[in-house]
């Protein structure tokens, strides 16, 4: 059988900071609707996305958009609160024991399309260093921010492909800060899936 994949989508500035204080070090609007967007993309209608994050990335969003909206929300946490969140809501105490989940629980193995990671550190390091990982969705901050957050070294094995027809390509500019949209594919050595190619 083959293992079910994910891919991380992540804003990164310059000095490699993701967040400060549990929020997001920046305001930009419409990194957030591509954030959205991308995740929430699907090609069967019938099915959803999945977002596996860590507890404060869960907590950073602010309350009245949490869990995140039709997608199929994951938080990994090792001291398990249930009471915290809603019953829509499912704790993991590990990502690969979150991946295992959704492969065997048919109820939702039947109705899930892709599996994001979005967030935070450790999350991200654990995901790009698995042989379940395909890309990186990456928005390049083109500016330094106070960040207490950071992005884990991005490993050598990962290389920019083209990016989606949906997605803006060059400079995009909001509130003066300037970004850029990449994707990049995480190269395999065929141990996956039976020795497919990626
Ligand atoms: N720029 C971006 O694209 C982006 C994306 C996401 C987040 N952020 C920012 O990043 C910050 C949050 O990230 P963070 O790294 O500080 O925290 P985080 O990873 O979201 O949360 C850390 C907590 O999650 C749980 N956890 C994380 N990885 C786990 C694993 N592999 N297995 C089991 N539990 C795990 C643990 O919870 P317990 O302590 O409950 O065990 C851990 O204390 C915020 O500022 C947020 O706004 C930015």
């Amino acid at each position: 059988m083959n293992k079910l994949k994910f891919s991380l989508i992540v804003a990164i500035c310059e000095n490699s900071g993701i967040g400060i204080k549990g929020d997001l070090p920046w305001h930009l609007k419409n990194e957030l609707k591509h954030f959205s967007r991308t995740t929430k993309k699907v090609t069967d209608s019938n099915k959803k996305n999945v977002v596996i994050m860590g507890r404060k990335t869960y907590f950073g969003v602010p309350e009245s958009k949490r869990p995140l909206p039709n997608r199929i929300n994951i938080v990994l946490t090792r001291n398990p609160v249930p009471a915290d969140y809603p019953d829509d809501v499912i704790l993991c105490s590990s990502l690969e024991n979150a991946m295992k989940m959704l492969e065997e629980k048919e109820e939702l193995k039947s109705i899930i399309e892709k599996v994001w990671i979005v967030g935070g550190s450790e999350a991200y390091k654990e995901a790009m260093a698995s042989p379940r990982c395909d890309r990186l969705y990456l928005t390049e901050v083109k500016a330094k921010f106070e960040c207490d957050t950071f992005f884990p070294e991005i490993p050598s094995d990962f290389e920019e492909i083209p990016l989606d027809d949906d997605i803006a390509s060059g400079i995009q500019e909001e509130n003066g800060v300037q970004y850029v949209y990449k994707i990049l594919q995480k190269r395999h050595n065929n141990t996956l899936n039976g020795g497919d190619k990626n």
